[in-house]
């Protein structure tokens, strides 16, 4: 049997012919977008990932091939051969709408069932059933688009990293597991039974290696497999376009990390994006936004009203005052109307989900409520609106808590969540900014210690260095996150370069010299071989995406993504292996699903 491309060769894509190849003969391949049988005449609309060409069947063509166009169904995979001509009935909503492919020979490489959905554009179908079939959901030309962009960014990569004297160097998947941060993907070993590989968080270590080893200028296209709860914005396996640099300061990194940003804004979206970038130091970002990644686009700013509230005798306040809390609030302006009671109450029980254990309002409509004014004094009451700016129309939040942390989330969150509710966000220009000075530990609860905020290898200010046992939460790191209206798109900081100065990081952090000796031996020795200072960051690929195209929701940044429970719909993966592959590797399933 003659192979199906014998014979055939593709002249080029479906989106390509234009008036001016009239009279050519072309070969196009693709997937039946429709087919209309109008008679005497078929016509089919020939999609591929560049768009549709009309394939025309008339009274003229062979029989033979009429037949075949006869019986082509929706998603049909062929090649036409015909000679391009103009259109009697253009169409102006299709690039190549003024001409048409009079199709002498067709050839049908594939039919195709039914397709559980329609290919088209904004295809009115369920996430899940996208994700079951999601090779037949790439074939969506909104995908297709996304996908494109998605290499488009890390071209940008590739090219602006190599300008500027950057090497791209692999480093390894299968690692040792070094948990900080997130839960690690384990891989167990077959030759080692009861040992275990990790897969990696972040090429963290090792380019902070390929610094210690000279090659001084490193960036990768690095895959990345984190365990953590899954949100809208995270994929247990993700893409981080990662760099690291010898010889720097701060602002040779930002440096770097504003030329790409920029120069991927200009190419993919056609966007000037103006540098250098805005900063703002992580303190100022939480005490006005709540947040480490301010979404400056809109205002509603948090506002510390604890000083009016300072001697008040109600509990809630005083209480959150008196443990060292505080009490903050913002202002929806003009929304007293359009925000009901019972919607007010569901924002209440929301804000818990951050740890609150209430809202407190003030409704300035026509008629004026509150939860709380009935408990405050008539001066408290008034300073809390004065520092507001409340008018009537308004509608006020509070939120007051021991843990200052537990405000800035909830306030912070709340703000957003309005925000988009209300559209009060401008779209017309993406927001860009760095957030700088970071804490260098933030207290964990749950484990009842200190933790890196960003990762044990992240610089200390030299300026907080003698508090780093006496006041660990007053020390400042070197670290900084790029923020992209309202995500953080990528972060990064200056690293320890001292062997003695990271030891007493991990001491600080807990883990004790022969725990610390165990697990990152292989870095504190080669810090004593000559280490250059270093730096560097690393952008999450699909948040870029999401910011660049405007895309909510992250699993349509990736061809074959997870859903939140971790899950792959379409592979059904992860799933039981065989008994004989668990005996290889020593291991026995003690608790099944
Ligand atoms: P960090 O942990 O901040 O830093 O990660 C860098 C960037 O990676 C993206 N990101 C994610 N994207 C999708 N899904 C996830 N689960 C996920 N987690 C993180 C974010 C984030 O800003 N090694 C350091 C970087 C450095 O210091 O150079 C690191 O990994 O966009």
């Amino acid at each position: 049997m003659a192979e199906f491309m014998t014979g055939l060769k593709r002249s080029c894509y479906c989106g390509e012919p234009r008036l001016s190849d009239a009279g050519k003969t072309l070969t196009l391949c693709g997937w039946v977008q429709r087919q209309r049988d109008l008679g005497q005449l078929i016509f089919i609309d020939l999609r591929d990932r560049s768009g549709i060409m009309q394939l025309a069947f008339d009274e003229d063509t062979d029989r033979e091939v009429f037949k075949k166009a006869f019986s082509c169904r929706s998603e049909f995979c062929l090649a036409a051969t015909g000679v391009v001509r103009e259109r009697t009935s253009k169409n102006a909503e299709l690039p190549t709408g003024d001409v048409e492919l009079a199709v002498k020979d067709l050839r049908i490489f594939s039919k195709s069932e039914t397709p559980p959905f329609a290919i088209e554009e904004n295809s009115n179908v369920t996430k899940e059933t996208r994700l079951r079939y999601r090779y037949l959901d790439l074939r969506r030309p909104d995908m297709q688009h996304i996908l494109m962009a998605r290499h488009r960014i890390t071209k940008c990569a590739h090219d602006y990293f190599d300008d500027n004297g950057f090497l791209e160097i692999e480093t390894p998947d299968l690692i040792k597991s070094t948990p900080e941060g997130a839960r690690d993907y384990l891989v167990p070993s077959r030759i080692f039974n009861g040992k275990f590989f990790a897969l990696p968080q972040s090429p963290q270590l090792y380019k902070q290696l390929l610094m210690m080893s000279g090659f001084d200028r490193y960036m990768q296209v690095a895959r990345c497999f984190r365990d953590e709860d899954l949100r809208a914005d995270r994929q247990p396996e993700f893409t981080q376009i990662d760099f690291e640099m010898s010889f720097v300061n701060q602002e040779d990194v930002m440096a770097i990390g504003e030329g790409f940003i920029k120069k991927t804004y200009k190419e993919v979206c056609g966007i000037d994006i103006p540098t250098p970038l805005r900063r703002m130091k992580w303190q100022e970002a939480m005490d006005r936004f709540g947040s480490d990644k301010p979404d400056l686009r809109f205002g509603m700013e948090l506002q510390d009203v604890s000083d009016c509230v300072r001697n008040t005798g109600f509990k809630v306040f005083s209480g959150a005052l008196a443990e060292g809390g505080s009490v903050r609030g913002i202002n929806l302006k003009g929304k007293a109307n359009d925000l009901s009671r019972k919607e007010i109450d569901k924002l209440g029980d929301w804000v818990k989900s951050y740890g609150a254990k209430g809202l407190a309002w003030t409704r300035l409509a026509e008629k004026e409520t509150s939860s709380y004014e009935k408990f405050l004094t008539p001066e408290e009451a008034q300073a809390i609106r004065a520092a507001l700016g409340a008018e009537p129309g308004d509608v006020l939040f509070l939120v007051a808590s021991d843990d200052n942390t537990v405000v800035y989330a909830s306030l912070g969150a709340l703000r957003c969540e309005l925000g988009r509710r209300f559209n009060l966000i401008d779209k017309s220009n993406p927001c860009l900014l760095w957030v700088t000075d970071f804490p260098m530990f933030e207290y964990s609860k749950e484990e009842g210690r200190w933790m890196a905020m960003h990762h044990p290898f992240t610089m200390p200010n030299p300026e907080d260095l003698d508090k780093l046992e006496s006041d660990p939460g007053s020390v400042r790191s070197i670290a900084y996150d790029m923020v992209i209206n309202g995500y953080e798109a990528g972060g990064g900081s200056l690293r320890i370069h001292d062997s003695a100065l990271q030891e007493r990081m991990l001491e600080a952090l807990g883990f004790k010299p022969e725990d610390a000796q165990r697990r990152f031996g292989f870095l504190l020795n080669a810090l004593k071989y000559g280490a250059p200072p270093h730096g560097g960051m690393a952008w999450g690929l699909e948040r870029l995406v999401m910011v660049l195209l405007g895309i909510d929701d992250m699993r349509d940044t990736v061809a074959f993504p997870k859903v939140s429970s971790s899950a792959d719909l379409m592979s059904n993966a992860p799933d039981i292996v065989d008994e004989k592959q668990l005996e290889e590797l020593g291991i026995g399933v003690t608790k099944a699903e």
